[in-house]
Formats: C-alpha cells, structure tokens, sequence
C-alpha cells in the first residue's frame, strides 16, 4: 500500500482534518489548563494575574471584549463572574466596543480574548480600553502574541497550537480560563464560602474525564451530520447559559459547511422566529439549564407542533425530553453553570460531520482566516 508522508499529515496524527483532531484534544486541554494552575491543596494560582484584594475593591466595571468563538466564550465568562464575584460584566464583540466611546475609566477592568492573540479589532480595542486607563486582563493561547505583551495580566489557555480555522479546544479552554478567574476575583473578595469553593473546583476538576466520555461515543451524532447533511438552514435555541452556547455551535457549522444558520433565545420564537419554522426545519435545542428545562421542553413542543425536526441536547437522566424531541444527545451530569465546557461538544461534532459530508474544507473554510489581522 502507498504511504503518503508529509509534514501535514504527520501533524494530524492520523486524524482527516486538524480540527477533529483539536476536538479530540479537548480532555487534555481543560486539564492543562485547569491542574496547572491549582495547587496542592487546590488553591487558585495565576502567574500571570496580579489583581489584589485592593485592586478588586477599586473595579466597579468589568468589559469581556473579543472576536467570533471568543466572544461566545466571553458571554460564558460573563454568567461566571458576575454569579461568583458579583461585580457587574458587560461583553462586546471588539469591533463595536471600540467606536462606541465606552464607559471606561481606572476603576474598570477589561477582558481581552484571544486565541491567536493577534486579531487586530480586539487588539484595537484594548489600546482604546488602555488609552482610557483601564485595568488590561487578556486570556490569550499564543505566548507572547500582540494582545499578551500589551496586558497588564496575562492568563494563557494550555490549548497547544490551534491549526484549524474553526475554533473549538481553544473556546473550551478560554471557559476554563473564565471560570478560575471568576473564582479567583470570588476568593480574593471573599465573595464565596469555602464550601461553595471547593465544590466549584471539584466538579472543574471532572470535566476532562466527562469530555472525553462524549469523545468516545459520538456514532449518533455522526449518523446525524451524515442524514443532516443537505439542510439549507438550521436554528440553535436554548435559555440562559444555553443560549451562548447555541452561538457558539451556530458560528461552528456556518463557518465550515455554509449553511445559513443562527441561534435564538428559545423565549424569542414567539416575538417572530417561529413563522420561518415549517415542516423538516431543523432545530437544535439546547436544554442543559436545570431550572429552564420544562420551558425548554414547551418550546420544543412549539417547534415540532410546526413540523421542526428537533435534536435536543440535554443531561443524562433527563429522559423527559425524549418525549418531544426527534434525537437526544446526551451529555455527563454537571453543575449548570459548567455545562458549556459539554454541551458545546456534540455541536462541534455535529459541525464537523456535516461538513465533511458536505465534502467542504474543514480546516480552510472558503474566504476565512486563522487570525483576522486586518480590520
Ligand atoms: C472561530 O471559529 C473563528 N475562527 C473566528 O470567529 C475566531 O474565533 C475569531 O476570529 C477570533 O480569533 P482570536 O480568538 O484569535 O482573536
């Protein structure tokens, strides 16, 4: 048999496209991510951070400012922060942040997210945000990229090189970054009991493990991109945290397959979404959120008393949703405010399989770049 033998191939290790490969790195992402900065007795360590305890008092603004994926992951950041170190979070894509003429003074503290670390509109609005005296935090996977050297703390994600276009283990490991933070900002203003500490880093701690348990078993979702694979438009719903991450698969599967697809607050459908749904619409619901999940089931009823074919994501034991929906998938129990380091793993796959099906170039989407380093 012929052996082909190339750089790129010896790259993949195997795998058909970087980004399958990158998804599958995921498990060792989050971990590196997440164990390089505990110590042994589990205590939040960030090198890199130098926010103080009189820092944090002097913050009564945080901005989480990025681009695409990472600004999906920073609407996740947001839940974080604000739940655990109950400081006010506004998130913006950079390239609106940076001509609105912000609220922006010594007293605010910016997040930038990066992945490459050289997107010029965030990179732009972090001079802006600087210019303006602002506290600079980025979370960023390229050391010593533009964004890093121009911060004034730095939190790098342990993703290891991210060569398809399509971000995913860089997204999963940017939460993981959001979450520490969030509870380190919690722990250093004693904002969180210890309890409620050690229960956060504890669970933290299982996501590797219940990644890589959706990576080994994933034939129903890739029968699923196979039988999906012709749809001309595909909605993504969900409440509360889940509608960040329906952004998050939507950009996904537009971005490698070109089909039309966007993601909606399940509550909108009767504000106008629900008169494009008709027979064979494809919807994917996002139902991980416990205390939204029975009116995510009656949206769901919306859809399909419409004709929609539903694929429901939701959390293993919460069998209530087979009743409605057309596909299931499931991912591992976990605390709510957790769940997208999951959930958004089945809508990677998805993505990817329906693209390949599509017999689209997954790692080089038509008219896409790796780092957008022009405006
Ligand atoms: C996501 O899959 C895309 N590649 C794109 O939206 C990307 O997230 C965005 O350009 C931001 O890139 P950055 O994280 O390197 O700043």
């Amino acid at each position: 048999f012929h052996v082909t033998w190339d750089a790129e191939s010896a790259e993949k290790e195997g795998y058909q496209h970087f980004m399958i490969k990158e998804i599958n790195e995921q498990p060792k992402g989050v971990s590196e991510t997440l164990m390089r900065r505990l110590d042994k007795e589990d205590n939040i360590v960030l090198d890199g951070i130098k926010l103080t305890k009189e820092d944090l008092e002097h913050i009564n603004k945080i901005y989480i400012v990025a681009c695409g994926t990472a600004y999906h992951a920073g609407l996740v950041g947001r839940y974080a922060i604000e739940k655990l170190a109950r400081i006010p979070v506004e998130v913006d894509v950079a390239s609106e942040f940076r001509y609105r003429d912000p609220f922006v003074d010594e007293n605010t503290l910016f997040i930038a997210v990066s992945q490459s670390g050289e997107t010029l509109d965030t990179l732009a609005a972090l001079r802006e945000a600087k210019r303006k005296g602002a506290r600079i935090l980025s979370i960023v996977n390229v050391v010593g990229s533009s964004v890093a050297r121009e911060s004034h703390d730095v939190f790098y994600t342990w993703a290891g090189p991210e060569i398809a276009v399509a971000s995913t283990k860089a997204y999963t490991t940017q939460l993981i970054a959001m979450y520490l933070i969030a509870l380190h900002m919690a722990k250093t203003a004693d904002s969180i009991s210890n309890e409620e500490y050690k229960k956060v880093i504890q669970e933290l701690k299982t996501l590797p493990e219940k990644v890589k348990g959706i990576l080994g078993d994933i034939d129903k979702i890739q029968h699923l991109g196979d039988a999906q694979f012709s749809n001309e438009s595909v909605f993504f719903m969900g409440r509360g945290l889940d509608v960040n991450v329906a952004h998050e698969g939507s950009l996904k599967l537009k971005e490698i397959s070109y089909i039309n697809s966007f993601a909606i607050a399940a509550g909108e459908l009767k504000h106008g979404t629900i008169a494009l749904i008709e027979k064979g619409t494809l919807v994917m619901a996002l139902a991980t959120q416990d205390h939204l999940y029975d009116k995510m089931l009656s949206n769901i009823q919306e859809v399909r008393a419409r004709g929609a074919y539903v694929v429901a994501v939701a959390k293993e034991g919460n069998k209530e949703v087979e009743k409605t929906a057309d596909v299931v998938l499931y991912i591992p129990n976990t605390m709510d405010e957790l769940t997208p380091v999951l959930s958004i793993i089945p809508l990677q796959l998805f993505a990817y399989f329906i693209a390949v099906a599509r017999g689209c170039d997954v790692d080089k989407p038509k008219n896409l770049a790796k780092s957008v380093t022009v405006e």
